[in-house]
């Protein structure tokens, strides 16, 4: 897609981070964009504010990705307000970190559910009209997390590990159709990923997250937090250029690299694992 003025763009957790950076970066590109969140009041104020600088160019829908009926939902209020779209960003993601054997069957169920099965319900609903008109893009954004595992937040790598495969399935079921499809792969980014238990459904009695300054994140992880608009940057000049992977840090190809080395040499991945 390398024309983006005058398009249609839905986003999903378009009320923070990276969602409400990618917003603001479709409107300036002159595209219309429709702002789907589950945290409502938090979203319609930020749809509100955009609105003000691109008057008639900002929808918000309060959309539970996790819902397929919902999805559905969204599809036709774009559908009403805007007509066909044209790129689809699946980015509502949530993290809770407890170790993978810890974690309750219904705090399963919602990580998978918005992170995974929100993505998969994305892709039904947008990507049939996309086909039919021949044209359009897809971002679904994974993690470097969907690419290596580290320890502790072993539900939030199985969702994201099964993005990644779906969305590199994606892209060869649609070669050829004119829809290209994104797969964002970010590191630390200054957003409120980590205190996404604000979002968790009130029955799974999950505590209101802690806040932890982005600085003692850097320092606990060793990195630098990218802003989120530089992410939505990095993404907008994919959609432009139909480039697969997004990256965020340099750090990302050599960790991907030695995993996958563990693998060809059948070395057990954990640090200190016998091989
Ligand atoms: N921030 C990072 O370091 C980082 C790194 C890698 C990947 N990611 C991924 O980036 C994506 C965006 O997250 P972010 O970092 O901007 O975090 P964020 O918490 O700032 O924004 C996520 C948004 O998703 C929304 N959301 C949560 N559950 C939802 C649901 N069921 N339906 C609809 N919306 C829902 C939230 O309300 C929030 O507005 C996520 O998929 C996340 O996993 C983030």
């Amino acid at each position: 897609m390398d024309q983006l003025e005058g398009r249609v763009a839905v986003v999903t957790g378009a009320a923070s981070g990276i969602g409400l950076a990618l917003s603001g970066r479709f409107l300036a590109e002159g595209m219309s964009v429709v702002m789907a969140d589950v945290e409502q009041p938090v979203l319609e104020a930020r749809a509100a504010e955009l609105a003000e600088a691109h008057p008639g160019k900002v929808l918000a829908v309060h959309t539970d990705v996790a819902d397929a009926a919902q999805v559905r939902g969204l599809k036709e209020a774009a559908n009403e307000a805007f007509g066909t779209v044209h790129v689809l960003c699946n980015n509502a993601g949530v993290a809770a970190g407890r170790a993978t054997w810890k974690t309750r069957p219904e705090v399963w169920d919602w990580e998978v559910g918005v992170n995974l099965l929100g993505v998969g319900y994305g892709v039904n609903t947008f990507v049939p009209d996309m086909v039919a008109a021949g044209e359009g893009h897809v971002v679904n954004t994974a993690s470097e997390a969907g690419l290596h595992a580290a320890f502790g937040l072993g539900v939030y790598h199985a969702t994201k590990y099964g993005v990644v495969g779906l969305t590199e399935a994606l892209a060869g079921e649609l070669r050829g159709t004119g829809v290209g499809v994104t797969c964002v792969c970010p590191e630390l980014v200054d957003t409120l990923v980590f205190e996404s238990t604000r979002n968790a459904p009130a029955h799974l009695g999950l505590p209101a997250p802690a806040h932890i300054p982005m600085s003692d994140l850097e320092a606990m992880m060793g990195t630098t937090a990218m802003p989120p608009a530089e992410v939505a940057e990095l993404i907008v000049a994919a959609i432009v250029e139909g480039t697969f992977w997004v990256t965020t840090h340099d750090a990302t190809a050599p960790r991907v690299h030695a995993r996958n080395a563990s693998l060809e040499a059948a070395i057990d991945p954990t640090p200190g694992g016998a091989s």
